[in-house]
């Protein structure tokens, strides 16, 4: 077993990111798949989304920072969730310190892929949650990845940005992994009370065609509430709809990749 490797990204935050990274995981790794989740973005969301303490460094130990610096092994910073097969490997805001360190290091866009492969064969997939920016983590992400996961938030200027972040993709699959591949768009906090995230759904659509997700993520007020308890939405409110919807997301993600 190698481990099919997603990054999620979007330069924009507070587009679903985090909660698509964590409730995915959490369902994959529900249908028996051997997670491990990433989290790469400083603001360590993933972590705290989790229900762990991101502020108390001495009792969290090693984490990505330690990492990409090359002071631990991938393999050191790795725990387990409280959820079966569902590991996690966390953030801290010192990962920021550490991307402006590896600035100045060899082998700087390659670090997170070569902390992978050392772990790879132990799962099935591995997602990465990253900032909200198309800065040296998302790069090394990117480098890392099979698959970018994008989600879009149905809202005004949903597609602001996104020309970007394709000619960034498109670079990276250029000078450095030619097998990253675009696995598809996820419509986030869609609200079937307004027209305007069926019209922005259709814009979408109309822009990525069949790489968009069928199924799309429903603003819902239980989705919100679980982090601030540390689980992910299927184990805070199983029969909320934002809960069936990621677990429907999940559902099509996989056989989309089969
Ligand atoms: N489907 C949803 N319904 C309601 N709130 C959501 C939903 N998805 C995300 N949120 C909330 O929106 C905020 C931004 O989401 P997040 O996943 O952290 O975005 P990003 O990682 O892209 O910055 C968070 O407070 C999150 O709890
Ligand atoms: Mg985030």
């Amino acid at each position: 077993m190698s481990a099919k490797v997603i990054c999620v990204t979007n330069q924009k935050g507070g587009v679903g990111k985090t909660t698509t990274a964590v409730n995915l995981s959490y369902y994959l790794a529900k249908d028996k798949k051997k997670i491990l989740l990433i989290d790469f973005d400083p603001q360590g969301n993933a972590t705290s989304g989790l229900g762990i303490e991101k502020t108390d460094k001495a009792a969290l130990g090693t984490t990505m920072t330690e990492v990409i610096l090359g002071a631990a092994a991938l393999s050191e910073a790795i725990r387990p969730t409280k959820y079966k097969n569902f590991d996690l490997a966390p953030a801290t805001p010192e990962l920021a310190n550490a991307e402006v360190e590896i600035t100045g290091m060899q082998r700087k866009f390659v670090r997170l892929r070569d902390a992978i492969r050392t772990v790879a064969e132990n799962y099935d997939f591995i997602i990465i949650d990253l900032p909200p920016s198309l800065s040296l983590l998302t790069v090394n992400g990117m480098i890392a990845s099979d698959y970018l996961l994008l989600p879009v938030q149905t809202e005004f200027y949903a597609l602001e940005g996104v020309a970007q972040l394709l000619e960034s993709m498109k670079l990276v699959m250029k000078q450095a992994n030619p097998n990253l591949r675009l696995l598809g768009v996820v419509a986030t906090m869609y609200d079937k009370r307004t027209s305007l995230s069926a019209q922005v759904f259709s814009e979408i659509e109309k822009y990525f065609k069949n790489l968009t997700f069928k199924t799309t993520i429903p603003r819902n007020v239980r989705v919100a509430e679980a982090p601030s308890h540390g689980v992910p939405v299927g184990a805070y409110d199983k029969f909320s709809k934002g809960a069936k919807a990621y677990k429907e997301f999940t559902k099509e993600l996989e056989e989309r990749i089969k």
